[in-house]
Parts: C-alpha cells; sequence; structure tokens
C-alpha cells in the first residue's frame, strides 16, 4: 500500500456522522426533483398571485390540470398525481418609473406533490423548496417538510391548499371555502417570567405578561421561513393588544419577538423592534417606525 493509498482508507474509515451534513446544493428534496416540474409557468394553469407586504416579495402559484380542476371543483379530495407549484420572486422599483414595481429575480420555488401513501405523513401532500437555481437549501429536509405541513394545515378545511382560484378574465367574487377556517393563529397571554431566559431578557422589565402563539403544530415544526411569515401576523396583533407579541418553538431556541417602543426618530409614529433568530438560532434585532 503506497502512502495515497493510505490516506484514502483512512478518510473512508471515519464515520459520516463525524461532519456536519451539507443539505445544500441537490438537485431533489423529499423525492422530489426540481426538474420534474420546472417548466410549470409555461405548461400549467396560473391559479393566483400573492404579494408579501413586508417584504415585496411577488408569489405566483400554478396547477397542474388534476390539481386546477380540484381547486376549481372547490373540492378537498385531491387526486394523487395534483401538482402545485409556486415561486417567489423579489420586486423593486422600475428606475425610469419608481411608482412601478418589476421582478427582481426569482426568489424560490416551492412543490406540492400528491401522493396519499408516499406522504401519508405529510397529509399526503409531498413538499419541496428550492432556490432560484433548482437546488435545495443547506436547512435539513425532514425538518423542513414538517415545517411545510405544520403550516398548511392551517388551512386544512381547504385540503391544505392555501391557494383559492382567481378567474383572470372576471373575477371579483371571492371562493366559497374562504371564510371557513380551520385551526387559525391564536395567541394567549403568558407571563413575562415563565419564558426562558434567552427571550425574557429582551423585554423591558415593566411588562408583566405578553402575548404568545400557543399553536402546538407549528411550534414544534418551524423553519426559518416560518418564522419570517409569522412577523407581520406578530406585528398586527402587537399593534391590536399594544403588547410584545412572541412565536417560539417548542424547544424555546428559535423564536420572533414584537416588541412595541416610543422612538424619538419615529417621532409620534411610535415604533417596534423585532427580534428574531437566525439559522445558528443567534438573535438578531432591526428597528421599525409604525407606519399606520
Ligand atoms: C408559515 C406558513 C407557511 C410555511 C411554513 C409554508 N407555507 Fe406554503 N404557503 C403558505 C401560504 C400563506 C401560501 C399561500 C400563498 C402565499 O401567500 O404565498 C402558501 C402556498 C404554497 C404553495 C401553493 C399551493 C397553496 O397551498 O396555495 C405551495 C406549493 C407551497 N406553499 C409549498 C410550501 C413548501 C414546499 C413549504 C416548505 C418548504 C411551505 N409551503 C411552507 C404558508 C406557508
Amino acid at each position: 500500500m503506497n502512502l495515497n493509498t493510505c490516506f484514502l482508507f483512512i478518510a473512508l474509515a471515519i464515520p459520516g456522522a463525524s461532519f456536519a451534513e451539507d443539505f445544500s446544493g441537490k438537485p431533489s428534496m423529499n423525492d422530489i426533483k426540481y426538474s420534474s416540474y420546472k417548466d410549470f409557468a409555461a405548461k400549467w394553469e396560473l391559479v393566483t398571485i400573492r404579494f408579501r407586504k413586508d417584504t415585496g416579495e411577488m408569489r405566483l402559484t400554478y396547477g397542474n390540470k388534476l390539481a386546477v380542476e380540484t381547486l376549481k371543483k372547490g373540492s378537498t379530495q385531491y387526486p394523487d398525481g395534483a401538482v402545485f407549484a409556486k415561486t417567489g420572486i423579489h420586486t423593486s422599483s422600475d428606475p425610469q418609473f419608481i411608482s412601478s414595481v418589476v421582478p427582481k429575480g426569482i426568489r424560490r420555488f416551492q412543490y406540492m406533490v400528491k401522493d396519499k401513501k408516499k406522504y401519508a405523513s405529510t397529509g399526503g401532500w409531498g413538499y419541496a423548496l428550492f432556490d432560484a437555481n433548482g437546488k435545495t437549501f443547506p436547512e435539513e429536509p425532514k425538518a423542513t417538510r414538517d415545517a411545510c405541513y405544520a403550516c398548511h394545515t392551517i388551512v386544512e378545511n381547504r385540503g391544505d391548499v392555501f391557494s383559492e382560484p382567481f378567474d383572470f378574465v372576471k373575477d371579483t367574487k371571492f371562493p366559497s371555502h374562504s371564510q371557513k377556517t380551520s385551526m387559525q393563529i391564536k395567541f394567549e397571554w403568558k407571563e413575562t417570567k415563565s419564558l426562558p431566559q434567552n427571550i425574557s431578557s429582551f423585554i423591558p422589565t415593566t411588562i408583566v405578561k405578553v402575548r404568545s402563539v400557543e399553536n402546538s403544530k407549528l411550534r414544534m415544526n418551524l423553519f426559518q421561513g416560518t418564522l419570517d411569515e409569522m412577523k407581520p401576523i406578530l406585528e398586527e396583533e402587537s399593534k391590536s393588544s399594544k403588547t410584545p407579541v412572541l412565536f417560539m418553538s417548542q424547544d424555546n431556541k428559535r423564536f420572533v419577538i414584537v416588541i412595541p417602543k416610543t422612538s424619538e426618530e419615529c417621532m409620534e409614529m411610535g415604533s417596534y423592534e423585532i427580534i428574531s433568530t437566525d439559522v445558528n438560532n443567534n438573535p438578531i434585532t432591526e428597528k421599525f417606525c409604525t407606519h399606520d
């Protein structure tokens, strides 16, 4: 055995578990390939568009024939083979006409693929997430998939599908099931002193209780995207309750808190602070003026 083969042997003998596994850059997640549906925008029907007010992100959702037919019937019984694809797009002002906002590049692709047997543990939908290049992000795929499912169960009454058909020719009506609700984001009061120290240390000592999200399914299964998506909901609750509002993971390591503040810079508008953990669970603080 020469020296080189000897090194190779040692490297292979180290168990894989001793390295932090890199989940990023893969062409498939949850047994769903990005390439299987990459032409969705050309081939499928546009179901609806949505806009994230806080991040300025445009979302377009498409469905294949089976998915769109089921959705339009108002049914929640999606057959195997139904697929939804959603893309998130950054936006910014057109420099030559700044009140008009234009697309500024793809942020991500998300798929939901119905296979009742294969994806039984996540309500029959297989969830997959890819970056702009059709490759996976660094987060652990099982935890991510469970976080997708946890949030989608908010609309269990719509077969875990948020999107509702929009008629691009004449739509002014709301689809029938939009008024029905099943699970919702629920808040309850929590005493500040009952909170773990890594969280309570951000809350002014004069505040004895805060509003806290109770939904245990969401709190048990969350990924970074969940924290981001929760921010506007917490802001709303903080505005109406005028108290800090908290969303924390079941193990307390990941959280978002919105804290109303007074600040001279914002003058009479008022202000608030958002403290949110990043992918390494480190808290990051941002400050904003209240707009309305
Ligand atoms: C915190 C809540 C939340 C999480 C987590 C979440 N989603 Fe969604 N998802 C939504 C909402 C709300 C919509 C409706 C469209 C929009 O607002 O962008 C949606 C829409 C979709 C759609 C279009 C079909 C539909 O239900 O309307 C797909 C596909 C999708 N999500 C996939 C995923 C995948 C894959 C993940 C995990 C990587 C995920 N989602 C995680 C809230 C969530």
